[in-house]
C-alpha cells in the first residue's frame, strides 16, 4: 500500500478526491490536511473533517494555513458555494484534535519507514511551509502529486489556474524544492470529465457514499451547465489516480516556473520542454488521460464502501 497524505481545500472535487482515495485498496491515507483555498480555512478544515468522518476513516485531520504566504486570499465560492460544499449537508464531525497541518505532515513523513507521497489539491501554502521549515524531510517524500497550473490557458485569468494563482509564492517554492513533482494541470483535468449518466449510475446504487458523490456531481453539473459545458471536470481526483495507476496518463518532463509578480503571468505555470536544453526538468506534466478507465476507477472506489 502507498502511504499518502492528502492536502486539500474541500471543495466539491476535493471531496470526491478524498472519497475516491479512501475507497482505494492500494492507498494507505495517513492523514488529511486542510488549507485555505476554495473557501477560508475554517470551512475547508470543517469540510475535510466532515468528509473523513462520513467515510468512516479514523485518521488525523489537521488545519493549516489561513492565508497565502504573501498575497491576500482568493476563494472560489462561485464554484463551490459559500460553505465550500455546494450547500450539501453532512453530520458534524468529532472535534479537531490534531496538531497543525505542517507539524502533522512532518511527523508522519519523519516516522514513515517508506517514503510518503503527498497529494496536494489546493493552493500549495501548507506544502511550501513544510518544505521550507523541514527541508531534511525531502528524501522521505516520494512524490508530490499536485493539481494545479496548465501548460496552456487558465481558469482564473487567461494564463492562471486557481490553485497556483491563489498562492503563487508557495507554488514557486514547491516547484523549485527538488522533490519529484507530478503536475495535473488543466490540460489533463479538463479531459477528466464525469457525465450525468455516470452520476445516475452511482445514485441508482442507493448507497450512502455513491449517492452523496452523485449529489456533489449534481452541484458541479449545474455550475458547468451555466458555462455551456456538459459534465464536470474531476480536477483533483486526477492527482489521486496518478498514484494508483500512472499508465492512465500520457505526460512530458518539463521545466515549470511560476509567475509571482503582478501582471499577465501572475499565478501562471510557465512550462518549457521536453526539448528545452537550457533548463532541467523539475516536473512530470500530465497531458492526456484514458477517460473511460479513469472514470471506472473513480466509480469502483466510490462503490466499494
Ligand atoms: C482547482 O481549483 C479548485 O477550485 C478545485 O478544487 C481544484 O483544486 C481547479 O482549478
Ligand atoms: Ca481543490
Amino acid at each position: 500500500k502507498i502511504p499518502v497524505i492528502i492536502d486539500c481545500d474541500p471543495g466539491l472535487d476535493d471531496a470526491v478526491a478524498l472519497l475516491f482515495a479512501f475507497g482505494c485498496a492500494g492507498l494507505d491515507v495517513k492523514a488529511v490536511t486542510a488549507v485555505c483555498g476554495n473557501q477560508g480555512l475554517e470551512k475547508t478544515f470543517l469540510n475535510a473533517r466532515k468528509i473523513t468522518a462520513f467515510a468512516g476513516m479514523d485518521i488525523p485531520v489537521a488545519g493549516g494555513a489561513v492565508k497565502p504566504l504573501r498575497r491576500s486570499p482568493v476563494t472560489a465560492a462561485y464554484v463551490h458555494g459559500s460553505d465550500g460544499l455546494g450547500g450539501l449537508e453532512l453530520p458534524d464531525p468529532p472535534p479537531a484534535s490534531s496538531p497543525d497541518a505542517v507539524t502533522l505532515m512532518g511527523n508522519i513523513i519523519e516516522k514513515s519507514p517508506d517514503p510518503v507521497s503527498l497529494v496536494a489539491i489546493g493552493p500549495l501554502t501548507n506544502v511550501a511551509q513544510l518544505l521550507s521549515s523541514r527541508p531534511g524531510l525531502k528524501p522521505n517524500i516520494k512524490v508530490i502529486s499536485l493539481m494545479g497550473g496548465a501548460v496552456e490557458g487558465g481558469n482564473v485569468t487567461p494564463r492562471a489556474e486557481f490553485n497556483i494563482y491563489a498562492d503563487p509564492d508557495a507554488a514557486a517554492i514547491v516547484f523549485s524544492a527538488g522533490v519529484p513533482i507530478v503536475m495535473a494541470g488543466l490540460d489533463v483535468t479538463k479531459k477528466a470529465l464525469m457525465f450525468e449518466a455516470d452520476a445516475a449510475e452511482l445514485r441508482r446504487t442507493g448507497r450512502r457514499i455513491p449517492v452523496f458523490a452523485a449529489d456533489i456531481f449534481e452541484r458541479y453539473f449545474r455550475y458547468y451547465r451555466e458555462q455551456g459545458i456538459e459534465g464536470c471536470y474531476l480536477h483533483d481526483p486526477c492527482s489521486v489516480a496518478y498514484l494508483l495507476d500512472p499508465s492512465l496518463f500520457t505526460s512530458g518532463k518539463m521545466h515549470v516556473s511560476v509567475g509571482t509578480s503582478d501582471g499577465e503571468l501572475l499565478g501562471a505555470t510557465v512550462c518549457s520542454g521536453p526539448d528545452s536544453a537550457e533548463k532541467q526538468a523539475n516536473a512530470e506534466v500530465l497531458l492526456d488521460i484514458d477517460r473511460p478507465r479513469f472514470i471506472k476507477m473513480v466509480k469502483d472506489a466510490l462503490n466499494s464502501y
